[in-house]
């Protein structure tokens, strides 16, 4: 109906971080509040859909009859479950901070402090959604792009290289944008189009972001 664009639609959904572990008590992580990606979950339930929101660690829940949410740790576990759900989703946004790198050997007991200085070896994740980007088959694929320079130069490479239907990208460099605020401000890259939001709420930016995907649902 008017009132519920997304009803009937399935919505996959990855949030906040991911901690990659060095010993039992350590982990490689980043700033991730997850608050961008709840608010999309949370939206598009809102709109209809049936969410599955796959987070890594956070302080946030969500209660809403519509979501189901799986809580992860690791960029495995959140590609493990990616992927055994993406087959039979409609759309997939990947809105998680994930890591890029993990330590490529997990120490089993505690790391002792010894000399001035400590290596640790880092190996590659996986990348999620590039791996779902050459699966896709008629799902719509979103992505973010989270930038310090030559941002929206970056974002193409990324919509291009990951086989994404638009990508969102946000700045450091913009002032209440990207990790941990309640606000964000970003640009929607399509292959041949960019449009630029202001600096708002991130449920007012989850909901245009939907907005954008209800148009490509209904094209
Ligand atoms: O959680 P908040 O505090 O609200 O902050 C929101 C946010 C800044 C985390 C969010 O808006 C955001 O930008 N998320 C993506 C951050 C990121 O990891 O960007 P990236 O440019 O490194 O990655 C590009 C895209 O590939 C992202 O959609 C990412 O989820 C995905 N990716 C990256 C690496 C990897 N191994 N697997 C992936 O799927």
């Amino acid at each position: 109906s008017e009132d519920l664009p997304l009803k009937g639609k399935k919505i996959l959904i990855t949030a906040g971080p991911t901690y990659e572990a060095i010993d039992p008590v350590r982990f490689i992580g980043n700033h991730s509040s997850g608050k961008m990606g709840y608010a999309i979950a949370r939206t598009a339930a809102e709109l209809g859909a049936e969410v599955i929101l796959i987070s890594g660690p956070t302080n946030l829940g969500l209660d809403h009859k519509s979501v189901e949410l799986i809580r992860v740790t690791s960029t495995h576990e959140m590609f493990v479950a990616a992927n055994s759900y993406f087959e039979d989703t409609d759309v997939f946004i990947g809105a998680a901070a994930v890591a890029d790198y993990r330590p490529k050997f997990v120490a089993d007991k505690k790391i002792k402090k010894s000399g001035d200085s400590l290596s640790l070896e880092l190996t590659k994740t996986e990348d999620i959604l590039a791996s779902l980007g050459e699966m896709k088959r008629n799902q719509k694929l979103i992505g973010f792009a989270l930038e310090t320079n030559n941002e929206e130069e970056n974002a193409r490479k990324k919509l291009k290289r990951k086989n994404l239907d638009f990508i969102v990208l946000n700045s450091l460099q913009d002032k209440g944008a990207g990790f941990k605020s309640e606000t964000n401000k970003i640009s929607i890259i399509y292959p041949d189009k960019k449009k630029d939001f202001d600096l708002k709420p991130k449920k007012e930016v989850a909901l245009d972001i939907l907005n954008e995907i209800i148009e490509l649902l209904n094209a």
